[in-house]
């Protein structure tokens, strides 16, 4: 059995600097570098840096940057038979600020569109072992849609991860079995309170809060299950460590509170490292401190 992620892939093109630079304004930077990233293949990449079978679902175009991607997805064991090279498009990146404690991303999103409806369609074999698919926003919501539908007529288990924010069909929430917002994002789709969105959706509904760790309801009350205080380098990726690492959780059967302690450790640790693929943990960092 193995994990199938299927999203986008994103060169990340990253500066680090003192401060944000004013609409308008040129500054200088510290350091520039340029490292593996994409939502998909973060989370893609995060569980299989804990020693899960990853297989990628996805697409990048003929050039450099999809060729990094590709070989860090080989280096980091993640399957690339289902990942497509398209010509005449670029593959995703990222314009990555890293300033003040924060960052600002600005994504164009390339060949990340060209993963539609059709071409999972066409390779549908892709999840002939698939225990746990998961999904975030990086590729048309089409896909989206579509890939839970065949995953719920296989019995397999989805995460949706809900990043970026997007509008999402209450329908569509339904149909998975996780949902993964941040606080942000739980507000831009249900536009109610915590409180009334964890109720309704117990066991489902897992909020990430930064440092604060993450909220859900267990069918009896809220839950916290408390974040690690750690000092922070970057936050780039946190959130999909956090995915990578709670799907590693649910595959090999942990409980759910289990799983979200596991994920917010691994998130603390990627914060504390420059990049988000290249900040996550292997089991061994993790085991280390137990
Ligand atoms: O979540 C972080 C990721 O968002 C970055 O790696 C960047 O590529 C964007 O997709």
């Amino acid at each position: 059995m193995n994990i199938v992620v299927v999203g986008s892939i994103n060169t990340d093109l990253i500066t680090i600097s003192d401060k944000f630079p004013k609409i308008g304004e040129t500054i200088t930077g510290n350091d520039f570098t340029t490292l593996p990233g994409g939502k998909g293949a973060n989370q893609a990449v995060g569980a299989a840096k804990l020693g899960t079978e990853v297989l990628f679902v996805g697409c990048v175009g003929n050039d450099s940057n999809g060729e990094l991607s590709l070989n860090n997805f080989k280096n980091e064991n993640v399957n690339t038979d289902y990942v497509k090279k398209i010509d005449g498009v670029p593959s995703g990146i990222a314009q990555i600020t890293v300033a003040e404690g924060d960052n600002s991303i600005i994504v164009v999103s390339g060949a990340n569109n060209e993963v539609t409806k059709e071409l999972v369609k066409n390779n549908l074999s892709a999840f002939d072992n698939a225990k746990i698919v998961l999904l975030q926003l990086e590729i048309p919501l089409e896909t989206v849609e579509y890939v839970t539908e065949v995953c719920n007529e296989r019995g397999i288990k989805v995460i949706l991860n809900p990043a970026p924010a997007v509008d999402l069909d209450l329908e569509l929430i339904e149909k998975v079995d996780y949902l993964t917002p941040n606080e942000i994002e739980l507000e831009m789709i249900f536009n109610d309170s915590m409180e009334n969105v964890l109720k309704q959706y117990p066991n489902k509904v897992i909020m990430t809060s930064g440092d604060k760790g993450v909220y859900y309801h267990n069918g009896d009350s809220i839950v916290n299950v408390p974040g690690f205080k750690v000092d922070v380098v970057d936050t780039t990726g946190a959130g999909d460590s956090f995915n990578g690492a709670l799907a590693y959780g649910l595959f090999n059967n942990f409980n759910l509170k289990k799983a979200i302690e596991i994920a917010n450790l691994v998130a603390s640790k990627t914060v504390q490292k420059i990049g988000a693929q290249t900040a996550m943990p292997y089991l061994e960092d993790l085991e280390l401190e137990r």
